[in-house]
């Protein structure tokens, strides 16, 4: 009998390909399947995000690419089912002996969709080995980019999905010496007037598509009031800059 292949979890970094590092690269120099997570909407033109920076530094042609399609929901079922579909493709090819690398975008095991299919994957395949190369995060590649330190001292970071519970971001806010809010784009303007309210719009950056051709460095936060802000964007705000 075969051995089971190795499920790889790589992280491509947040957008510049020359972040990924030299495991990912040989990883998916080596992996036979390349698992490609795309969403119903996450990306303007359809195409898979972690897919875009993985080939500009690695070549993958005549890699089996298996396409994984995750909705953008909140809906349990509906997720749950889609998960469970594609921990079953990832098992099916992990049992014929090949190994998978699920490529992600930023770091694998900071809200990937990775991070939910190992238990799936484990379930149907437990033989199979589970590894993960840990990528650059996005935020920090944002705070790279805008030269903005992320602790100093004994300051406290917390990182928010900022899509959740306004009211709750704001205690937060009070709590933390630097916040990074992950998945603005839906709520930015209600973000926005918390910041404002608690005197906080001017040490808030907003950082989009770093590593990208289109990125973005946003002081003046107030000037983004009404405009559609792209899903690949996080503001960090750090008191006393
Ligand atoms: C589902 S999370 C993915 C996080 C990713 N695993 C990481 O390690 O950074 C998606 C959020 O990450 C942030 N993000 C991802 N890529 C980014 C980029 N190139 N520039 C700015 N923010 C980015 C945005 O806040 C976006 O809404």
């Amino acid at each position: 009998m075969k051995a089971f292949g190795t499920f790889y979890g790589v992280g491509v970094g947040p957008g510049d390909p020359e972040l990924l590092t030299l495991k990912a690269i040989n990883v998916l120099k080596g992996a036979q399947v390349i698992a490609v997570p795309r969403s119903s909407d996450s990306s303007s033109d359809g195409l898979s995000q972690a897919l875009r920076i993985a080939e500009k530094a690695v070549d993958l042609k005549g890699k089996e690419m298996m396409e994984l399609l995750f909705p953008m929901t909140k809906d349990r079922e509906s997720l749950k089912s889609a998960r469970k579909e594609a921990a079953a493709k990832v098992a099916g090819a992990l049992k014929a002996g090949k190994s998978v690398a699920f490529i992600t975008l930023g770091d694998p095991m900071l809200y990937s969709t990775f991070s939910y299919l190992v238990p799936l994957v484990r379930e149907v395949a437990p033989e199979a080995p589970v590894k993960v190369v840990p990528g650059i995060t996005s935020y920090g590649a944002a705070v790279s980019a805008a030269v903005v330190p992320l602790a100093e001292s004994d300051e406290k970071v917390i990182i928010i999905p900022a899509a959740y519970d306004i009211d709750e971001v704001k205690g937060l806010l009070k709590s933390f010496d630097t916040v990074v809010l992950m998945k603005v784009n839906r709520i930015f303007d209600s973000l926005l007037d918390a910041l404002v309210s608690m005197g906080l719009d001017g040490s808030a950056i907003l950082v989009s598509r770093v590593g990208w051709p289109e990125e973005k460095i946003v002081t003046d936060i107030k000037s983004l009031r009404g405009g559609k802000l792209d899903y690949f964007s996080t503001v960090i705000v750090k008191k006393g800059i």
